[in-house]
């Protein structure tokens, strides 16, 4: 008999070549299925395919599951040291919301140095009367310092896209690259509290794991500049939310813009909604067009792939191939 897999929501993108192969269930509410519901589905699939909103934990992980794909690179939302036990694949989908999310990081680093959201709020208030020398005033982007934290994919396109406003790059990460690297994309190596100390832009790009859980706190906020602004396109977990609310109502450092929060989505009572120096947006950091289907056509290549047998192309824990 056919194959049975679950969707967790509408993707963009042709489910026929997947239909060929397997019976496909789609969840088609716009809020994610509730747990009881997927507890109940994991009972008769063989293929899930889940999004960073659905929290796969062990639990979930039974039954006759035989693939787990993931529409997105981070996966912090599953268990997957639980799916290697039991030698059940993850799939996700690197590479192609690299461009994507390094474009949104530096799309939030403009807006906020440039202050574009203030300033189509003042305008839309009716408040621009005339031109002023000092209406709006932010630092300079060309020719100040840069600081990456998380150097893969995502934190070297960044990279190669400040090269452009003459910038000086410092990164950190948990190893240093090749001088080749370096030397290519113009950047310096620099442990992370002189990076937080000298860098006028911080921009995080590292994954939600528990060594990165709230990197960013009270300690962190303090080296920071006073005129730094800090950029999270990465996990909302890196950062303490009432740290950064603290940093941000205090002047310790001097915007931020985050497309990630803690929790996701941010609660309507979060007192980072009342700031005018934070710019908050939905994770939206891979929504292109293009790259959203790209990112659901390679899910589904990970499912088919898990539901044959075969390796996945773009597997998180290859490691359940080889080991016994
Ligand atoms: C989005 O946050 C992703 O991990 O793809
Ligand atoms: C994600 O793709 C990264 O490695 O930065």
């Amino acid at each position: 008999s056919k194959a049975k897999v679950f969707i967790t929501r509408r993707l963009p993108v042709e489910l026929k070549q997947l239909q060929e192969v397997a019976t496909v269930e789609v969840w088609t509410e716009r809020q994610p299925p509730p747990y009881d519901v997927l507890l109940e589905k994991v009972k008769t699939i063989d293929g899930l395919l889940c999004l960073l909103t659905d929290k796969i934990d062990s639990p979930l992980i039974a039954g006759n599951l035989k693939v787990i794909s993931q529409v997105a690179v981070g996966y912090d939302n599953i268990d997957v040291a639980a799916a290697s036990k039991r030698k059940i694949p993850v799939g996700h989908t690197p590479g192609v919301l690299t461009d994507a999310t390094a474009d949104f990081a530096w799309a939030l680093l403009m807006a906020a140095a440039r202050r574009v959201m203030e300033a189509d709020k003042f305008t839309r208030a009716g408040l621009w009367q005339t031109w002023e020398p000092d209406l709006l005033l932010g630092p300079n982007i060309t020719g100040a310092t840069l600081g990456i934290v998380g150097f893969g994919r995502i934190g070297q396109a960044v990279a190669r896209r400040a090269k452009g406003f003459d910038m000086r790059i410092l990164y950190t990460s948990r190893y240093q690259w090749e001088p080749e690297l370096e030397k290519s994309l113009g950047v310096e190596f620099a442990p992370f509290e002189q990076l937080l100390q000298e860098s006028d832009f911080v921009t995080v790009h590292t994954p939600g794991t528990d060594d990165t859980y709230h990197l960013f706190s009270d300690r962190q906020f303090n080296l920071m500049k006073p005129e730094a602004i800090l950029i999270n396109t990465a996990r909302g977990t890196v950062v303490d939310p009432d740290a950064l609310y603290r940093a941000l109502a205090s002047g310790k450092i001097a915007a931020a813009a985050v497309d990630v929060t803690e929790p996701e989505p941010i609660p309507q009572d979060s007192p980072l909604l009342t700031l005018d120096n934070l710019i908050i947006t939905p994770h939206i950091g891979s929504a292109s067009r293009q790259t959203r289907s790209k990112m659901a056509k390679m899910a589904i290549a990970n499912l088919i792939a898990g539901l044959k047998g075969h390796q996945l192309p773009y597997c998180v824990n290859p490691e359940i191939y080889t080991d016994d």
